[in-house]
């Protein structure tokens, strides 16, 4: 085995760099010391999307995309749909350790006792348009809220972090539950705290006249299933955009809101919403091939396909793939599912889909199914943001804590103009006209 680092020559100056290798990387700031002269900035790497960039050290999630592995703090994915419940394994992802029957029950009591909203933030809600996205809806109430608990802006203060996060995993369902009352003209539902996490949500969500929700036990431990499995994901769009936001030093609910508009986005949370309209408008499975056809044209892409990191199978998707048997025995088969297998089939026997090692990803299949426990579409993010609360609070607490972190101001390659005089309006040359149409298509 040869040394733990890297010799760089610079062909420009001929001068070497020895650049240490650790856990795998170079450090960014190395590449920095090469200069052609003293008063040289010094080299950059240029890494748009951050796709060979690691920007932290994180001891959260583990993913190993060639092999389709996914670990929280250690423990299998599988392992943990499986066996825990979504409480536990946000006490995991946010604390580290799965904790024992004390520490777990405490936790759960504490988060339950975070679910009511103050009464002025549904006043709040109401301000939105009847029919406002509840997405929409969710990223301007969790900003909000750092207005009703002005004391998160403790950060450095543990305890002050520990009530944040309690409180942004206890509120998060309710806030989505009334976000979801409000576009129907439903009255809210209390929290009910006899309940699971996922059962309160759904007797938040669909409880009419009854004086007590009892929630369907399949569906109720489908969708804490499905918490477990969207709870964390390393360093994907949204815990970037916390980790970032929150290196500002800005509350965790400034900072979480920054990570759900993130989510939002198609081609990230937004993506299961974006994968049943998909199905929807191919509509039956004659019509595939040609929908296929499309997307190898570059025109559109195959929502719920395809994923940065996963290389192979997304293995989400596979245990949402086995969840959803089991709800279809409950609500009756989604129609979109025969169109989904079909998809799914004929994309990976598509050499456009294998040579991009392109698989289905968690959002193929978890909108199939929140459609088949009648969840609207519009609904389908703001399930996954419930789930990915305890991430994005683990995420951003870590980096809190972290002392190699700095404020995220990352550097630019500027490719503009240099320097000129203002030329005053009446003497300004008219831009050649495909000047003019490269900007007219292109620029703001
Ligand atoms: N359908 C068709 N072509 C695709 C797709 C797709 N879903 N995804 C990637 N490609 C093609 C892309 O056009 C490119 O082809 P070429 O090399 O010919 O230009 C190649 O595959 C590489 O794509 P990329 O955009 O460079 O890959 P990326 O790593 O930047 O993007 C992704 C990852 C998830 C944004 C992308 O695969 C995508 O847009 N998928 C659809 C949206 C989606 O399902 N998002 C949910 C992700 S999982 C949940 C989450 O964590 O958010």
């Amino acid at each position: 085995m040869g040394k733990e680092s890297l010799t760089i020559t610079d062909n420009r100056t001929g001068t070497s760099y020895e650049v240490p290798i650790e856990d795998g990387a170079i450090s960014a700031s190395a590449i920095r010391k090469i200069k052609t002269s003293d008063d040289d900035f010094g080299l950059l790497t240029y890494d748009p999307g951050l796709s060979a960039t690691a920007s932290v050290k994180s001891a959260i999630t583990y993913i190993d995309g060639d092999a389709g592995i996914l670990r929280y703090r250690g423990y299998p994915i599988d392992q943990l749909a499986a066996h825990s419940s979504y409480l536990e394994t946000a006490y995991l992802i946010v604390k580290g350790e799965l904790p024992d029957r004390q520490a777990l029950e405490a936790w759960e009591h504490n988060i339950t006792m975070h679910t009511m909203l103050h009464e002025n933030l549904k006043k709040f809600m109401e301000g939105f348009r009847y029919d406002a996205h509840p997405m929409g809806i969710l990223v301007g109430t969790v900003a909000a809220l750092s207005t009703f608990y002005p004391d998160a802006k403790n950060i450095d203060d543990v305890e002050s972090r520990r009530l944040q996060a309690r409180r942004l995993i206890g509120k998060m369902p309710t806030i989505a539950a009334a976000a979801y009352r409000y576009s129907l003209g439903l009255p809210y539902v209390q929290p009910d705290n006899d309940l699971s996490y996922a059962g309160n949500f759904l007797s938040m969500l669909f409880k009419m006249t009854e004086l007590k929700y009892v929630p369907n036990p399949v569906l109720e431990r489908a969708l804490d299933v499905l918490f477990i499995l969207h709870a964390d994901h390393e360093q994907n769009c949204s815990a970037n955009a916390i980790r970032a936001v929150g290196s500002s030093r800005v509350d965790p609910y400034s900072a979480t809101a920054a990570a759900a508009a993130a989510l939002y986005g198609p081609l990230h949370g937004g993506a299961n919403e974006a994968a049943v309209n998909m199905l929807k408008e191919i509509g039956s499975v004659e019509k595939i091939p040609q929908f296929i056809e499309k997307v190898k044209a570059g025109e559109g892409r195959l929502m719920g396909f395809g994923h940065r990191v996963y290389k192979n199978y997304d293995p989400r998707a596979t245990i949402i793939k086995r969840i959803a048997d089991g709800v279809f025995e409950e609500t009756g088969k989604n129609s979109l599912i025969d169109i989904a297998v079909e998809l799914e089939r004929i994309a990976l026997q598509d050499d456009y889909f294998i040579d991009r090692k392109l698989y289905p990803n968690v959002d193929f299949y978890s909108g199939i199914i929140y459609e088949a426990m009648g969840f609207p579409t519009a609904m389908f993010p703001v399930l996954f943001a419930i789930g990915r609360t305890s991430g994005w609070v683990a995420q951003w607490a870590e980096n809190v804590i972290d002392e190699e972190q700095r404020i995220v101001r990352p550097r630019q390659l500027y490719l503009g103009a240099d320097t000129r005089d203002f030329v005053p309006l009446t003497e300004r040359p008219k831009p050649a006209t495909r000047e003019r149409k490269l900007l007219a298509g292109k620029m703001l």
